[in-house]
């Protein structure tokens, strides 16, 4: 297992390059499945979650070629409708191939993904939709089978506790492509990551409208062909390279980022006082020399995003004064802060929140990354507490950060990776 080990106290200054949004990227090689044509998908992160999702794109019996950025895939001789748990239980993201197993074969069979460190993680809507549309869904020795001659199209309202779901909803759209009439997806998730998937299956000859709305129209179409697409920047990428910017006291230059994705975030990172400039497509992060705290709550898309939610705490915690951070996507989401305590940070849970009394300075220390945006923000106190940090469980990371290491050399951080000797 490897570690990163990092000197603080480097300001970040240059230039980096988002990659592909992971996000999107997932759901869109399942999609390609709905298909019997072959597709090229570009702008695909190198990140261990697609690795995982080509392995799994070939035990369907998919003919799939990765090279770089690109994935080609052939689902022309798939036969295979069963996703067993040992590809899911690596990679919950894998659900989403239930909808496009389902409308492509008549058949899934699909591993019930188990519980995650961020909380726990039903697919009750998963289910819910894919019923609505007629498949006949029960649960067997741990696998969810559905079964559904042909899909037909219904209204779905698919909100829950927690508000709407990104791959329930993605789920239910690639499914409802290929469905007998119109499908209705009330409280769709509005991500732009969502937006994305959908862009692509219009490209493969869907009949979509509304999307980055709550309500998603589809009126099924009786073959999909393959298609050839880009996929978006990551947003979460982008954020997180913005925050360790600010967090450096840094002049960092962002290509390929679209801030439109950002909207809730730099308003929150304006209030705190990073001055954020774009200028042909790219975006140039600096700040004022003291930051205010600022306080956040996570909410679906427009909102502010989970996935930046400890990213953002890692910068409160080196700005004086008290900001609030409630998660209200995943309550549990804070397993950063007991680390972040360890780099000297001053973080008090209280329910679905974290008080943070932000100090001056951090303390490096040994930490431990739990999941993959928490071990971000690891990273991230890393390059600005005094001395040596070592985060170590690094494949978090590597799920889904491109290059991360060589990016912040490239910044000017003093970051290296090593095997852990144990
Ligand atoms: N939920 C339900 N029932 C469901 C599905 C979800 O109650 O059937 C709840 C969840 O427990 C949660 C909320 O709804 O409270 C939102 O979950 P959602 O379904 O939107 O999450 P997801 O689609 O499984 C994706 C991203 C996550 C990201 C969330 C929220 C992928 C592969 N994963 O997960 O990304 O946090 O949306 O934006 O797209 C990450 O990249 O680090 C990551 C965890």
């Amino acid at each position: 297992m490897d570690k990163i080990l990092i000197e603080g106290g480097r300001r970040l200054e240059g230039t980096v390059t988002v990659s592909g949004a992971k996000n999107a990227s997932l759901p869109i090689l399942a999609a390609a499945f709905l298909s019997k044509e072959p597709s090229v998908i570009k702008n695909v992160p190198q990140v261990a979650d697609v690795f995982t999702m080509v392995k799994i794109l070939k035990s369907l019996g998919a003919r799939v070629q990765h090279s770089g950025n690109t994935v080609e895939i052939d689902p022309s001789g798939a036969r295979n409708p069963v996703l067993p748990y040992k590809l899911v239980s690596t990679m919950r993201g894998s659900i989403c191939f239930l909808g496009p197993l389902l409308a492509r074969f008549g058949m899934a069979e699909v591993s019930f993904p188990g519980g995650c460190v961020i909380g726990p993680r039903p697919i009750d809507l998963h289910i819910k939709g894919i019923k609505s549309l007629g498949a006949e869904v029960r649960l067997d020795h741990g696998n969810i089978v559905a079964k559904a001659r042909r899909l037909r199209g219904a209204r779905i309202y698919l909100g829950g506790a927690f508000g709407s779901s990104v791959l329930g909803t993605a789920n239910v759209l690639m499914a409802a492509t290929l469905a007998r009439g119109r499908t209705v997806i009330d409280n769709a998730a509005c991500e732009p990551e969502v937006v994305d998937l959908g862009n692509f299956l219009k490209k493969m000859g869907a009949r979509i409208e509304g999307l980055g709305s709550p309500s998603i129209e589809v009126e099924g179409v009786k073959r999909l062909n393959g298609a050839a697409y880009s996929v978006i920047p990551d947003r979460i990428e982008a954020g997180t390279y913005v925050i360790a910017s600010a967090m450096t006291k840094g002049d960092v230059t962002l290509k390929n980022i679209n801030l439109n994705m950002l909207g809730a975030v730099l308003d929150k990172l304006k209030d705190a006082g990073v001055l954020i400039t774009e200028k042909n497509g790219h975006a140039r992060v600096r700040r004022r020399k003291v930051l205010r705290p600022v306080s956040v709550t996570t909410l679906p898309y427009p909102g502010f995003p989970t996935d930046l939610q400890a990213q953002m705490m890692a910068l409160m915690c080196i700005v004086p004064g008290i900001s609030v951070i409630t998660e209200k996507i995943y309550p549990e989401r804070f397993m950063h802060v007991s680390e972040l305590n360890r780099m000297g940070a001053s973080i008090m849970l209280e329910g679905h929140s974290a008080i943070v009394s932000g100090l001056k300075k951090l303390s490096g220390a040994p930490v431990m990354a739990s999941d993959l945006r928490a071990s971000a923000a690891l990273v991230l106190a890393g390059l600005v507490a005094e001395g040596r940090t070592e985060v170590s469980r690094v494949y978090h990371l590597d799920r889904g950060y491109e290059n991360l290491v060589a990016k912040l050399q490239n910044l000017g951080a003093k970051i290296k990776r090593e095997k852990e000797v144990r």
